[in-house]
């Protein structure tokens, strides 16, 4: 059942365990549609596998995921697409040598099999221009500069007409000027009904996209909270940065 207050993800008391290290440790989080959360952490915090197990990529140890209420947490990643999860690599993984329009085809396809496909045609023409690949839409994905490859996982995330958008360091190896552009294209993709969740160590795209974040450490949720007070958090300065109380993250 869900009430007014019932938030559009809810994860509860999440474990992943591989062997004996445990991965991510009882961790709790919720979003409301409308939001972008930051989780930020050091190497190996258990980011990215946070964002694999509400993608189903991974299968949690112990917990339980609800999307609206419902228990998503035994489906597999192909459902839970379905059911509105989108989300993008750490490392992009495009069908390289598809063009760029059919990899958005194929996502499209993955969730919606009978989709008109004079529809499947609009929409993607108007996810290449929201997400800057018009111009490039006929080339192979494996000719794109890195930006445009980022901007594709982003495009093939919404082909999925996600209510969740999770997205793995989409910041990563990108120059100042491109971490501009995709900043804007991150605030272009806002939507009031859709849950951004952005796990970044490029810290600007955190400060300037997230209202909240989320810091883990070891697995376990060190500290949520607003954004610039969580920056502002001398234990989270120091296991970010191995300092004292007197550096503060930028
Ligand atoms: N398939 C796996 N088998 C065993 N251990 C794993 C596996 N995947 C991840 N781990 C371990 O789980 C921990 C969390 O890894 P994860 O990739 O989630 O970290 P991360 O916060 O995304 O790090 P980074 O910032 O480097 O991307 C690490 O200790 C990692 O070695
Ligand atoms: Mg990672």
């Amino acid at each position: 059942m869900t009430t007014p207050d019932t938030p559009l993800l809810e994860i509860s008391g999440i474990v992943k365990r591989y062997g004996g290290l445990v991965a991510i440790d009882h961790v709790d989080l919720q979003l409301q549609p409308g939001t972008i959360t930051g989780v930020i952490g050091p190497n190996g915090a258990g980011k990215s596998t946070l964002i694999s197990l509400i993608g189903g990529a991974i299968a949690a140890s112990e917990g339980s995921i609800r999307l609206d209420g419902c228990d998503i947490s035994r489906l597999p990643a192909s459902e839970r697409a379905r059911a509105g999860i989108g989300r993008t690599y750490q490392i992009p993984r495009p069908f390289l040598d598809m063009t760029v329009e059919e990899n958005l085809e194929v996502a499209q396809y993955s969730i919606q099999p009978f989709i008109r496909a004079a529809e499947a045609r609009d929409e993607r023409a108007s996810l290449l221009d929201r997400t800057g690949l018009a111009d490039v839409a006929n080339l192979p994905a494996h000719a794109l500069p890195l930006l445009r490859r980022k901007r594709l996982e982003v495009a093939r995330a919404l082909a999925l007409r996600p209510r969740i958008i999770l997205l793995d360091e989409v910041g990563a190896g990108l120059v100042d000027s491109e971490i501009t552009e995709l900043i804007a294209l991150i605030h272009s993709i806002a939507d009031p009904r859709t849950a951004i969740v952005i796990v970044e160590h490029v810290l600007r795209v955190v400060r300037e996209c997230c209202a909240r974040s989320m810091v883990l450490n070891f697995g376990k949720k060190l500290v949520e909270g607003p954004t610039l007070e969580i920056f502002a958090n001398d234990e989270v300065a120091a296991v970010y940065l191995g300092t004292g109380t007197s550096t503060r993250l930028r």
